[in-house]
């Protein structure tokens, strides 16, 4: 099941966001409507250590209420639109694709998160993360390191990921060997054109 997806794929960027509030089930659900193949989310871990959709490590932009998503249950958070990654799996349609970006793993270990986020998987998922400690955990599952736009690819000696999550204007300094997923292409039209170079997958706005 923990295989690459065969095909190159779009995947929207926090959920069609441009159609409803990023990283909630509408915008998840939307994106499969558009078109796309799966969606890109960001997770971080609830106070009572369960994975939860949300950008910022703060509710300060997204919700009504202010603070660090870990001094919240899920439920509280279910309750102010954070869904939770259960909730988010269970709307993939067959075949689609999901990426869990891990965003952190506060106030837990980065074992802890990958353990709970695993028990819940049964989907074409990748794990990504800008983060190498939490995705070291992941063996055995579809991995993208996550470079910035301006940042260095410089690649860790004692572990290696399966993709690289690199912005455009990296495409031409990528090291040979590794698969690639570009981001974020501003919509589906630039999306397939970047595909069309023959990279594995973009995460575009939609
Ligand atoms: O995974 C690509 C992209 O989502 C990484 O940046 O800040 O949008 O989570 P950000
Ligand atoms: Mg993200």
């Amino acid at each position: 099941m923990y295989t690459w997806p065969q095909k190159p794929f779009i995947l929207a960027h926090r959920g069609a966001r441009s159609q409803a509030p990023e990283n909630t089930l509408a915008a998840f659900r939307k994106a499969f409507e558009l078109g796309a193949d799966g969606f890109e989310c960001d997770v971080f871990l609830s106070r009572d250590g369960i994975p939860v959709i949300i950008h910022d490590q703060t509710l300060d932009r997204t919700t009504s209420q202010k603070g660090f998503v870990w001094d919240y249950d899920a439920k509280d958070l279910q309750a102010l639109g954070v869904p939770t990654l259960q909730e988010a799996l269970e709307i993939i349609p067959s075949g689609g694709i999901i990426n869990i970006e891990l965003k952190g793993c506060k106030p837990f270990s980065p074992e802890y998160l990958g353990k709970q986020i695993k028990k819940l998987l049964n989907h074409y998922v990748i794990i990504s993360s800008f983060d190498t400690e939490l995705l070291k955990v992941w063996h055995g599952y579809p991995t993208g390191l996550l470079f910035e736009a301006d940042q260095p690819i410089e690649l860790p000696k004692d572990w290696r990921p399966d993709a690289l999550n690199i912005d455009f204007s990296c495409l031409h300094i990528i090291p040979a060997g590794y698969k690639t997923i570009l981001w974020t292409a501003k919509d589906f039209k630039t999306a397939g054109d970047w595909l069309a170079l023959g990279v594995n997958g973009v995460i575009a706005e939609c």
